[in-house]
């Protein structure tokens, strides 16, 4: 690509690092920075541009990480500033941008704010989370539930008053109305911005302003007639995105591109788009999860993808996320025989996309035995109280003891995955059709043909040779000058025949999930395998 249209965050791909499970260097079982760095020629050989690490402050670790007790250190866990100041030379050394994860809605119960607010009600820091009287009968202030689970109220014995924590107990919301609040934050961002990292990752930040009169949260009704608390009041208030717009500023008065991402749970293409702000002075990326939650069924996604850019405002970068800490792995929730063709969808439609380690080696959900239960959050499987450690699991690199994620002799904080021995980065990168030799060779292609980056998108109607519609296929465009590529995903169980003749006159395949031989062939007779995908060039 030229380099002077290159804009990191616009055409790079983003991987996310789960620290405690990438790899380990100090033997305790669980990840760390220097192990981090250790793997960073991996990355540059897998072809990502920018790692996105999930938090690695000081913590209690109630919530991995997402419950920060200093903003501006790193967990003796994970290493020190010396150490993480390393991973940022060595990772621009090699051309990998950093973007680290801000968690900015709530603390954890045991940072010094928090300590200093709850200690009396005149405390100069009180005001910093949400405190509020209990209403006459003792009861909580409203009706709020915690995102996880129970109520968002805990009780504060010592200074008889409850704090909200939308979260766990151990995770008190900041109150961002609170001027000092701002500037504190803001201060947490300058320090790592001024050290040099390339971006944050802002965690469910459409959460930080609160109803100023914290009113009781409505009920709905699903579709089933259920009823639910509908998340009126608590989250997603429109003064956040004055919020947005200062983060914006902040980051734009630092050279060299700094991103804004944030993690926006929306699945109305509307809603979503409301993030990127009125003048694209909000978030960059706004997480697109539209697609994340859609059934694997090729009409279904195509409408949703459709749905998605239509909504975007004139300039606006999209993205795609698949998978992440939070939601189960590719190859657990699309299956075995689908997981590369979704990995061709992330990577070939047009937007910025996020890749979450262990997913480009076709890695499973592990199911972890009750005794080995981590995350604390009951949230997925009810039946099960499985939680999120499945997707959570140690990176697979070899087939020695512990995958060579830790010694053979150290217990990995999760188990590893059954698997491992022929699911891992050293076997298949020996094996030329491997699931980590499909996404090396679509992130060289990616990188190596523009049309995949800066071209136009377009869907393109499927049909057989008597032009009756094809519903199981999936077929789009992307085109940059006088270059023409077209992927095709197959969604079914059967090969089909279809005919592509108005696109072009011919074309050459230059990968296919079932890696078959690169063929020329008659676009009117394109014969694509169960569960296959092709990138084709078109001529
Ligand atoms: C986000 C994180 C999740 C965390 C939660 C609370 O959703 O992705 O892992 O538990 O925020 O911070």
């Amino acid at each position: 690509m030229p380099a002077e249209t290159y804009i990191w965050w616009k055409h790079g791909v983003f991987y996310q690092i789960y620290p405690r499970s990438f790899q380990d260097s100090n033997q305790d079982g669980i990840g760390d920075l220097k192990g981090i760095i250790e793997r960073l020629d991996y990355l540059v050989e897998l072809g990502i541009d920018a790692i996105w690490v999930s938090p690695i402050f000081p913590s209690p670790m109630a919530d991995f990480g997402y419950d920060i007790s200093d903003f501006t250190d790193i967990h003796p866990l994970f290493g020190d500033l010396q150490v993480f100041k390393r991973l940022l030379e060595q990772a621009h050394q090699r051309g990998l941008r950093v973007v680290l994860d801000y968690v900015a809605n709530h603390s954890s119960d045991e940072h010094a704010w928090f300590l200093e607010s709850r200690s009396s009600r005149d405390n100069p820091k009180r005001d910093w989370y949400i405190w509020r009287d209990p209403k006459p009968d003792g009861s909580p202030p409203n009706n709020w539930e915690s995102h996880f689970s129970g109520g968002a109220w805990e009780w504060d014995e010592n200074t008889s008053q409850y704090y909200l924590h939308l979260f766990l107990e151990k995770q008190p919301d900041l109150n961002w109305r609170n001027p000092q609040v701002v500037e504190a934050m803001h201060a947490a961002l300058r320090f790592w911005l001024e050290l040099g990292v390339d971006g944050f990752r802002m965690d469910v930040v459409t959460f930080l302003m609160k109803h100023p009169e914290l009113p009781d949260n409505p009920t709905a009704y699903d579709d089933q007639g259920r009823p639910f608390q509908e998340h009126r009041y608590d989250i997603n208030q429109p003064e956040v995105h004055h919020v947005l717009r200062d983060f914006r500023k902040l980051f734009d008065s630092y050279p060299g591109e700094r991103v804004t991402i944030g993690e926006t749970w929306f699945f109305d293409p509307a809603e979503l788009a409301a993030w990127y702000g009125p003048a694209l002075d909000e978030l960059q990326i706004p997480f697109n999860f539209i697609t994340l939650k859609r059934p694997w069924q090729a009409a279904t996604m195509k409408q949703a993808i459709e749905a998605y850019y239509a909504a975007l405002p004139p300039g606006a970068q999209p993205n795609f996320v698949f998978g992440s800490h939070d939601v189960r792995r590719l190859a657990s929730r699309y299956g075995l025989a689908n997981h590369r063709s979704v990995g061709m969808l992330l990577l070939t439609l047009r937007g910025t996309p996020t890749l979450y380690y262990g997913d480009e080696l076709g890695m499973q959900d592990v199911s972890i035995p009750p005794e080995r239960f981590q995350d604390p959050v009951m949230w997925r499987k009810p039946g099960t109280d499985e939680g999120r450690d499945p997707e959570r699991t140690p990176m697979q690199w070899d087939s020695s003891s512990n995958a060579g994620f830790c010694p053979g002799d150290v217990e990995p904080w999760l188990p590893l995955a059954v698997d491992y021995p022929t699911i891992n980065v050293a076997v298949e990168r020996a094996d030329p059709h491997s699931t980590f030799n499909f996404y090396k060779r679509l992130l060289h292609l990616r990188r190596t043909l523009p049309a995949l980056t800066l071209g136009d998108f377009q869907f393109i109607p499927v049909v057989d040779n008597h032009l009756a519609s094809i519903q199981d296929v999936l077929a789009y465009r992307r085109s940059w000058q006088d270059q023409r590529l077209l992927v095709v995903i197959n969604f079914s169980a059967n090969s089909q025949l279809i005919d592509l003749s108005g696109v072009g006159l011919g074309g050459v395949t230059l990968l296919s999930s079932h890696f078959r031989s690169v063929e020329q062939f008659d676009l009117a007779r394109v014969l694509v395998q169960p569960h296959e995908n092709l990138l084709v060039q078109l001529f």
